[in-house]
């Protein structure tokens, strides 16, 4: 089968196409053919090795120990371990999952995909996991968010942002998103009441408060959110520079409450709330590119640029 391989880590020239060997699926596994895949920043963190020590974390100080690339993948089961019990043969699926899915054919275990919602193309579907668990898990299980709430989405136009700005319209909560200035009619159509252009207006010194903030960029320092911040409010930090994670995680150990980051979690509990969300429409995938399997390394340049309008997909 053709598939994306890297073998150093660096830059997306590192990445090509190869002939490799078709995998085989594990008792928990089902075969996918891929039909569509989409970026993150957790594949272009394993192609960069960035930050450095993700090496130690997957086993590949030299080398890259996972050559495929891909997790969030959306596709047709073309064969099942044996002891999968939730899918068949000829299953429309997606989910995510760690590493393959920048090929024509990926095994991944059962319990991190569910059944593709029929309204949703393969796209479509491909560009849902990461960015919007991302988005829910930070909104509802760290951000307690309640219906009325004001929340605001920092970075709304990416692909967690423009799932986030969404999610906290679901829950009924007053949404201001901030993006930069050509992508404030998308932030807006997706629901947000209202919407900030973050190249004209600083958000953490117009003096409005938030009960929420849901921060996947994180360019002020954490005094500057905590301005902006009503006495109850939660501020939940999901992505930016490692070093003001760490600057995030220091502060929440030193007990300050109301201030903590968040790994999402694959769970198929989730992805099925994401999926009636699907269905009924509350929510949809933004997707800015489409790139054939054999341009991935295109699409990550594109990606690392760091402005992507929702996400990007790889059509297999
Ligand atoms: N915690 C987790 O489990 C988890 C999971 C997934 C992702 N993440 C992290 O979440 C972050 C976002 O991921 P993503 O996939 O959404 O990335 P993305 O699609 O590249 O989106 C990034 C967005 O940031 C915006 N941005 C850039 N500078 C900004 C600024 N100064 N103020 C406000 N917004 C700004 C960009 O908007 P403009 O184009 O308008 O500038 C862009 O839309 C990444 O750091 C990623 O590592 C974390």
């Amino acid at each position: 089968m053709k598939a994306i391989l890297y073998t150093r880590y660096g830059p997306p020239s590192n990445m090509h196409l190869d002939e490799v060997e078709k995998p085989v699926p594990g008792d928990n596994q089902i075969l996918i053919k891929v039909k569509a895949a989409s970026v993150n920043s957790y594949d272009w963190r394993h192609l960069r090795a960035n930050p450095f020590f993700i090496r130690f974390m997957v086993g590949g100080l030299f080398k890259p120990k996972h050559r495929i690339l891909g997790a969030d993948v959306a596709g047709t089961v073309e064969a099942v371990g044996r002891n999968v019990t939730q899918f068949k043969s000829g299953d429309d699926v997606f989910g995510e999952g760690s590493y393959g899915g920048f090929a024509e054919y990926v095994c991944v275990d059962e319990n991190r995909f569910i059944l593709k919602p029929d309204n949703q193309t393969f796209d479509e579907a491909a560009a849902v996991p990461m960015a919007a668990l991302t988005a829910l898990q930070g909104l509802r299980d760290k951000g307690k968010i309640q219906a009325k709430q004001k929340v605001l989405v920092n970075g709304a136009s990416g692909g967690v942002g423009t799932f986030a700005v969404q999610i906290a319209r679901s829950f009924e909560a007053e949404v201001t998103g901030v993006c930069s200035t050509s992508k404030m009619d998308l932030v807006r159509s997706l629901g947000a009441d209202n919407v900030v252009d973050y190249t004209k207006e600083d958000v953490t010194k117009n003096n409005q408060k938030y009960d929420l903030i849901l921060d996947t960029a994180a360019h002020r320092s954490v005094s500057d959110y905590k301005r902006i911040l009503n006495p109850d409010g939660v501020y939940v930090l999901v992505g930016g520079s490692i070093s003001r994670i760490f600057q995030l995680m220091f502060k929440s150990k030193s007990g300050v409450k109301n201030i903590g980051t968040m790994v999402a979690s694959i769970n198929q509990k989730d992805l099925l709330f994401l999926a009636e969300l699907l269905k009924s429409g509350k929510i949809k995938s933004v997707i800015d590119k489409r790139f054939p399997l054999a341009d991935t390394a295109e699409a990550f340049r594109y990606f690392e640029a760091g402005h992507t309008r929702g996400k990007i997909v790889i059509t297999v």
